[in-house]
């Protein structure tokens, strides 16, 4: 099942109350001193972009972000510091997750001396709840989905006095939001040292793939500041099973999509987008897509066996999503409007993020032992 929608964005959002956290945020800063900081690899995929006539295909691979396999340790560790700074009192934090985001949580917490409490859907891979509590965490599994987690976490936190660091806004809680998309924003900075020119991204189109939002909201604002116009044309992917900001496209304000949330892609099984993130993709996205399993199923096969001399990348589900969303852009007859709004070329550069590893091994394995 495929879905798509074409946006026509104005390339500017209104600032709102915490716009000041990522025009002044010196996240990139802070990570790199770190221990064991060390900016993740890019990646020129030639065969593969041979294999779709395009110029270049590159691709951020955030599954060697710290030992914790996915970009989210740059949002957690970021807001942590910058909350202990303001309170250095606070005892436990506290989050809910669907893996990736409750480790860093774990681990930055613990890293600063501190406890910390993560809260799961049901529906959490062993793996990925195993992974949470080597970094120190108590995880507790809720009866219910993402959205439902998250509000078991925000009701424990005011019960329990516990600091929640939740990487989406609701009412009254933007700022720690704001504070971990400004960290993801270490990503793009990264970049700059390989690929952004001042003035120039050097890549025509970016491919990020979507839950509440962040992940792709820090990018876009990221490329609004640094190029206004002149940034890169923005695709959001996501599953089609759990097509939040999608569905709060066509209904022209955020909505809850009424969909199954049965999907592998774990870190984008999310309802409804983070306000905060909200704003800004409204702002600097030219399309959403959406993609049924089996596209992230063929990314991750082509990314893990890939073809002629192009170097192997271990992607998660929801890591190899965005490159998923491209190969179906190029495949599915449905999704020729998108093509045509793309226009694809052998001059083409296209930038993809791997935003987590093997997270969940043992689908990792299911999947990648089939060809792709
Ligand atoms: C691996 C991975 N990619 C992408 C995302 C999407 O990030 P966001 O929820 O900020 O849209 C997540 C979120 O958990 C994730 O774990």
């Amino acid at each position: 099942m495929i879905d798509f929608f074409l946006h026509k964005p104005d390339n500017e959002f209104a600032p709102d109350n915490t716009t000041h956290i990522l025009t002044h945020n010196d996240a990139y800063q802070f990570h790199r001193t770190l221990p064991g900081y060390a900016p993740t690899p890019c990646l020129n995929l030639h065969r593969l972009a041979e294999k779709y006539h395009t110029g270049q295909l590159f691709i951020k691979d955030e599954s060697k972000r710290f030992h914790l396999e996915a970009f989210k340790a740059l949002g957690a560790s970021y807001a942590i510091h910058c909350i202990l700074e303001q309170d250095g009192n606070i005892d436990t934090f506290c989050t809910a997750t669907d893996g990736n985001h409750g480790r860093a949580l774990a681990w930055a917490s613990a890293s600063a001396g501190k406890k910390s409490v993560v809260f799961v859907p049901d529906h959490t891979a062993v793996a990925r709840i195993r992974a949470i509590e080597q970094e120190g965490a108590e995880v507790i599994r809720v009866d219910g989905n993402y959205d439902e987690a998250c509000d078991r976490a925000a009701q424990s936190c005011s019960r329990e006095g516990w600091q929640l660091v939740q990487d989406a806004a609701r009412d009254g809680y933007e700022e720690i939001p704001a504070l971990i998309m400004a960290g993801y924003l270490t990503q793009f900075r990264e970049l700059e040292e390989e690929l952004h020119l001042p003035g120039k991204p050097e890549v025509d189109i970016v491919f990020l793939q979507a839950g509440v939002g962040s992940f792709a909201a820090s990018a876009i604002w990221y490329y609004l500041d640094r190029y206004g116009p002149d940034r890169p044309k923005i695709i959001l992917v996501e599953p089609f099973e759990a097509d939040g900001v999608l569905t709060s496209f066509r209904a022209g304000k955020r909505v809850v999509p009424d969909k199954s949330f049965k999907t592998m892609m774990a870190g984008l099984n999310c309802g409804i987008p983070s306000p905060g993130a909200w704003n800004i993709i409204r702002s600097g996205t030219d399309a959403v897509v959406s993609i049924s399993d089996h596209f992230a199923a063929e990314a991750m096969q082509a990314l893990y066996h890939p073809a002629g001399t192009d170097q192997p990348v271990t992607a998660g589900e929801s890591g190899a999503a965005g490159l998923a969303g491209f190969m179906a852009v190029m495949a599915e007859e449905k999704l020729k409007p998108v093509r045509d709004l793309l226009r694809i070329s052998p001059e083409s550069r296209i930038l993809f993020v791997n935003t987590e590893g093997a997270t969940d091994p043992v689908n990792f394995r299911s999947i990648i032992s089939k060809t792709a």
